[in-house]
């Protein structure tokens, strides 16, 4: 069976963990050989039972065969609990491990991993996978040690009993390999498609769960449901082609088995028959044979286990052995002193080096200290991907950011984010209480100062107003807020941080004009005595902004204050007219301004 295992780093790397647990491991190891001996030790006393009880009817060994039969059950008992309960703890241990590895991993993955990834299908390794290695661990660790164990003092007392017997029962064995490994190989592979199998439908579910409110919109609940049936159809299929497999094993082993008892019994019926063999000495190696069937039927299921197990070993090594997002200079700078002056120099920036279209080209500004730099144009034009290379949430493909002169890939990452606060787009909170959502911000924060961020960016009132004020929770992602509410609160969040350089990607969301005003405000109390980079979709931010930045398919087309670049009546001109002007009708779908 083993040969067929193919062993890779990544599954030396699993095996150093198990091998971590050695203590454990060899407690666990020291009471499986006291369980085995006792089963072997059970024969034994059969041969006694029958040789000196029935046949020499001795009085003696009738007394002593009970207690001996009541030591030998007790010791495997508490031996067997004691090598139950440690391999969980090994094998749960290493859930654990891998859980918090695969975890801390995923979490220094750049941002473009979870674009690509479904959240759902990293769901299911974290969960699934990891699972289907701890039966692994548990099945190959356990089974292979303590049912190894019990076969070799079972087959040493066979052979001791009698020789003949045991060769004539094992004869048999080998025939059962070759199918084995086939078997093991089959389930490895339906195991692969399995776990991707069962990794589709949790994404599925994750999606369209959290998108309720869109199914039920349109109408599609039967749609969704049909595809939900189609994927359970898939998985019960690939599940069931795996278990046909696995079903055929044990009967297989059994079958085969039976065949070599039966030679057994026949060969040794006849030596009891003629004189040559003691019945006691007969019935005591049927009955170790017999004890035999557990074990091998478990062994023969091992293989499957192992299989199943490093295929989805595979899927968790995927994931850990990605590069994380480091990408770290070795010269790691700190800020000293807070940023005075952030400059793009001939920035290029591509989603897709190899065959994607640039989405920024030639961009080149410079925001000074407390400036408010707003960036205008149409949607898709490239605003969003623009700021997000100041926090390196992607690395730009050309030219360089820098903060006083320094290129930011010379920061360490943590300085660098330490510097900038971000209001994105789309609001994204967590389902904790309104409070703990602040303190996000600054962790260190002291409870006036949540206070005061929650006052400035107009949260506080609504929060209070709440059932349980600011501890009550708020929903997944915020749900159980209003838009605008939770736009304050990502401000807030913001405001707390209180970095020197503040990222605005402005919600395009229409808020009515009392909730505009408010998150106007909070906006305003926000930018103050920042360098802020603002993604502006209100008049009043452009108008009050230092400098414009009009940027169209990725680069700069136009950029100065606000009345210089109206009477230019150019880019700006236009966008100014379709926003503000009644003409958007007929204009392209406009995000800026
Ligand atoms: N993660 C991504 N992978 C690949 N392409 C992307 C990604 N994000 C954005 N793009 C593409 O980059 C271009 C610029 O997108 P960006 O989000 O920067 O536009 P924007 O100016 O912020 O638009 P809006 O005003 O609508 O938010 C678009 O054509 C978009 O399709
Ligand atoms: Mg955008």
């Amino acid at each position: 069976m083993i040969p067929r295992w193919e062993f890779k780093p990544r599954h030396h790397a699993l095996l150093a963990m198990v091998k971590s647990y050695r203590r454990d491991l060899s407690l666990a190891c020291g009471c499986m050989v006291v369980a085995a001996a006792c089963e072997g030790a059970t024969a034994y006393l059969i041969k006694y039972a029958v040789d000196e009880i029935f046949i020499a009817r001795n009085e003696w060994w009738l007394r002593m065969i009970p207690l001996a039969v009541v030591a030998a059950f007790f010791l495997k008992s508490v031996s067997t609990y004691g090598q139950g309960y440690l391999m969980h703890r090994v094998g749960r241990g290493i859930i654990r491990k891998l859980r918090n590895r695969m975890y801390d991993r995923i979490q220094d993955l750049p941002l473009q991993f979870f674009q690509e990834e479904k959240t759902g299908g990293l769901i299911s390794r974290l969960t699934n996978d990891v699972n289907i290695v701890r039966h692994m661990v548990s099945n190959a660790v356990t089974y292979s040690m303590k049912e190894v164990c019990t076969v070799v003092v079972l087959v040493f007392v066979i052979f001791q009993l009698d020789w003949e017997m045991a060769i004539l029962a094992f004869g048999v064995l080998p025939f059962a390999f070759f199918p084995m490994i086939r078997f093991g190989r089959r389930i490895r592979k339906l195991s692969t498609r399995g776990q991707e199998a069962t990794a589709e439908m949790t994404a599925f579910l994750h999606e369209t769960i959290a998108g309720a409110k869109i199914v039920k919109a349109f109408g599609m609940e039967a749609y969704e449901k049909r595809r939900f049936f189609d994927r359970t159809q898939r998985l019960y299929r690939i599940d069931m082609r795996e278990a046909k497999i696995e079903e055929m094993t044990s009967p297989l082993m059994e079958f085969i088995a039976g065949v070599g008892i039966a030679v057994a019994i026949f060969y040794g019926g006849y030596r009891v028959l003629n004189g040559d063999l003691t019945p006691g000495t007969f019935t005591g190696v049927i009955t170790a044979i017999l004890s035999l069937y557990r074990p091998i039927k478990r062994i023969s299921k091992l293989n499957n286990a192992v299989q199943r197990g490093l295929a989805a070993s595979d899927r968790i090594f995927d994931i850990l052995e990605r590069m994380p997002e480091a990408r770290e200079a070795a010269t790691q700078l700190t800020f000293d002193a807070p940023p005075r002056v952030i400059t793009f120099e001939n920035v290029s920036f591509c989603y897709d080096p190899q065959n994607g279209l640039p989405v920024l080209q030639d961009i080149n500004l410079e925001a000074r200290s407390g400036q408010v730099i707003a960036l205008v144009g149409m949607s898709g034009g490239g605003k969003t991907s623009l700021v997000n290379l100041i926090p390196r949430f992607y690395d730009v493909t050309g030219g360089c950011i820098r903060i006083d002169g320094e290129d930011i890939r010379q920061f360490s990452l943590a300085a660098l984010r330490r510097q900038i606060a971000i209001v994105t787009q789309e609001p994204i909170l967590f389902n904790e209480s309104l409070r703990a959502n602040i303190a996000y911000g600054n962790r260190q924060a002291t409870e006036a100062q949540i206070l005061q961020a929650a006052r400035t960016a107009y949260a506080y009132d609504f929060g209070a107003a709440l059932p349980q004020g600011l501890d009550t929770r708020i929903g997944e992602l915020g749900s159980r807020l209003s838009g605008g509410e939770r736009q304050r609160i990502c401000i807030a969040r913001a405001l707390l941080k209180n970095a020197p350089i503040l990222i605005l990607d402005e919600a395009t969301s229409a808020l009515d004009s009392e909730a505009e005003i408010l998150v106007q405000k909070a906006l305003e109390n926000l930018m103050a005595g920042r360098t802020t980079f603002v993604i502006a979709h209100r008049l009043s931010t452009i108008v009050h902004a230092d400098h414009i930045i009009v940027l169209v398919g990725g680069r700069i087309v136009e950029e100065g204050a606000h009345d210089a670049l109206l009477a230019r009546r150019r880019e700006y001109y236009k966008l100014y007219q379709m926003q503000f002007g009644g003409h958007s009708e007929n204009g392209p779908p406009v995000s800026g301004i």
